[in-house]
Parts: C-alpha cells; structure tokens; sequence
C-alpha cells in the first residue's frame, strides 16, 4: 500500500484498503506507542499547521505525532502571514503552497464556521493548497468534513464494539450495527464536518445509519446522496427522522452534536448568534439517559468538545458507555499513522 505524498480531505476519496491501512498501522502504533519503531520515521523533517479556528485535540495530537514520529510540527496563524483572500491583497495560494512544499513535509489545514464566507469555501480553499502543494495537504477540519476525526471516530467504536480498548481492531465489530446520529440543541453554531465525515466513513464500513433532526436542519444533500450510495453499497439501512426519540431505538453507537443550520450563511456573512438563538428553541433534543435507555446498550460518542447540558446530559457524556476520550486519545494514533505513510520515512 503506498500512500506517500497522498492528500487526505475526506475519507470517501480514500479505498478501504487505504482507509484499513492507516486504522491497523494506528492501532498498532496505539498498542506499542513508543516503539523504536516509529520513532524515525519523521526523523528532520517538519509538519506545517495552519489554524484559521481554534482548536484543542487537533493542534495538540498532531503535535504530539510528530515529536513520537521523531519530527516536528510548527503551529501557524494564517492572519500573520499576509495570504491573499477574497477580502484582501496578499500571497496567492498557489506561491504559498510551492514555497512550503520546499521546507515541509506535508501541511495541515483548519478552516470552518466564522472564518469562511459561505458553506463550501473551506474545503475549496483546502483542495486550492493541494492542488499546488507538492507534498500532501492534510484536511484537519473544513466546512464540510474532518477525516481525521472520521477514522478516529470509527476506530474507537471498532475497540468499544469489538476486542476492547488498545485490541487489534475488527472492522466486522461494527458492519450491521445501528448507528444514529441525531442533532442537539446547543450554543457553539458548528460547522457539518464532523457529522458528514462520521456519516460517510460510518456507511462504508457497513453501518446502518439514521440520522435525527428538527425540520430545518438539513445537511449537505451531495453528502447525504453518498451516504445513501455507501448504505446501498453495503446493503444497509439509512433512513431521516424528525423527531428526537424514535432514533435511538436499537442504536449502537450514539452520536449527539449540534450542527447549524443551511440558513447559517447569508450574504456572504456567519450570522452565529441567530444560529445560536434558533438552536435553543429545541431543548428537547439533548441525548440524555431516558433516551440511551432505549438502545441495544449504545455506546456514546462525540468528536468534542461536548457541549455538556446541551448535546448530551454529564451523566450520558461521561456515563460507563461514553467512549469520547477513547475516540480523542485516538486522534493521536490515527494521526500518526497518516502521517507515516502519506509522508514518513516507513
Ligand atoms: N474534535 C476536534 O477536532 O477537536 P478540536 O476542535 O479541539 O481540535
């Protein structure tokens, strides 16, 4: 499997074979951290890091990855580097993106919520750098998904469901099980990454999905057709409900986030307190343990920060069956995996 200078936007652009190439490295490097066996493979080399949003787990792990991987990763502001964007004069992407192919090995890129004009935008100016990038351009969460967190997401449900926590994985532990993710109500205004990603990586590896939201909450439709494909592919369910209950029902993996709505870019303008002021209107919809009591013992998950009151009740969220800082802790492994073979001496 040779994966070298390849980008990662989105999983659905990688193979299974790729996608089980990073989860059985990550899993491995998770069981052994800090073998001599990994700890070369960045050896002098350095991982570029552009945040537009703020961010614990993905600067953090990504950091963390490249000290155990033996390199380096250095933290970038995108307001301190004079780039061009559609507001302002500056470098154009295509010079910034060939003169950092000369020093780094790969780059990283978050761009979401109030940093873009319009759904879409991000995840356009991410496919801009890796067009001209000679090395490969990492997606560490845009306006329409978040891979990083995908594959962690589904290596943690792979542990919980199967073998157990830091086990060999399983992809069969979770092909047939339920797994819903349903809207909560809460004051953050989040872009759709994580869910879109969690829903395509979750459909290819053969989950039945439902997906439970307020009318007016409608994710990207392309993105909806593509789960729907996956599903079709897989032979599995993938059905839309409107209310916040009847989801759970025989649920597997439990996953409860906010997201904003279509209505959220207006004008070329984030209107975020008009999101955060619609979304409170709906308190029921919070995953709380009367719901989780009607699934097949569901696990919790959720890509974090929690929204705690909102999304989920503290009792769900940090409940026997939460399984949040697993999938966090995971961000690091799955993190160094892509790393070591998109752009590591392996
Ligand atoms: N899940 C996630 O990407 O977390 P951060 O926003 O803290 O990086």
């Amino acid at each position: 499997m040779d994966l070298y200078g390849k980008d990662l936007i989105c999983t659905q652009e990688w193979s299974m074979d790729e996608l089980w190439a990073v989860l059985d490295l990550a899993a491995k490097m998770k069981r052994d951290r800090f073998s001599p066996r990994w700890r070369n493979i960045l050896q002098g080399r350095t991982f570029l890091m552009f945040f537009y949003n703020p961010s614990v787990r993905t600067r953090i792990s990504f950091e963390t990855a490249a000290t155990e991987l033996g390199g380096h990763a250095q933290f970038l502001e995108p307001r301190a580097m004079r780039l061009k964007t559609e507001k302002t004069a500056g470098e154009t992407v295509e010079d910034a993106a060939k003169v950092m192919s000369r020093y780094a090995a790969g780059l990283g890129i978050r761009i979401l919520e109030d940093k873009i004009p319009r759904y879409g935008a991000g995840d356009e100016l991410i496919r801009e750098y890796a067009r001209w990038a000679d090395i490969p351009v990492i997606n560490m969460a845009d306006d329409k998904f978040h891979p990083c967190q995908g594959l962690a997401d589904v290596m943690g449900w792979m542990e919980w469901l199967g073998k157990g926590v830091g086990k060999p994985l399983d992809p069969e532990a979770i092909r047939g099980k339920k797994l819903l993710i349903t809207w909560g109500h809460g004051a953050l205004a989040r872009s759709w990454c994580s869910v879109q990603e969690a829903l395509l990586i979750g459909s290819r590896f053969g989950m039945h999905v439902t997906l439970a939201y307020p009318e007016g909450y409608d994710l990207d439709p392309e993105v909806i057709e593509q789960v729907k494909a996956n599903c079709e592919a897989n032979g599995t369910t993938f059905e839309i409900v409107h209310d916040p209950v009847s989801g759970y029902e025989g649920a597997h993996v439990v996953y409860s986030r906010h997201w904003m709505s279509p209505q959220a870019y207006r004008d070329g303008v984030f209107h975020k307190e008009e999101e955060i002021e619609k979304a409170m209107r709906y308190p029921e919809w919070i995953c709380d343990e009367e719901k989780m009591a009607r699934t097949a013992n569901a696990i919790f998950t959720h890509p974090m920060p929690v929204d705690r009151g909102h999304e989920a009740t503290d009792a769900v969220a940090s409940g026997p069956r939460s399984c949040i800082y697993d999938v966090a802790e995971n961000r690091l492994h799955v993190q160094k995996a892509i790393m070591a073979l998109t752009m590591g001496n392996l």
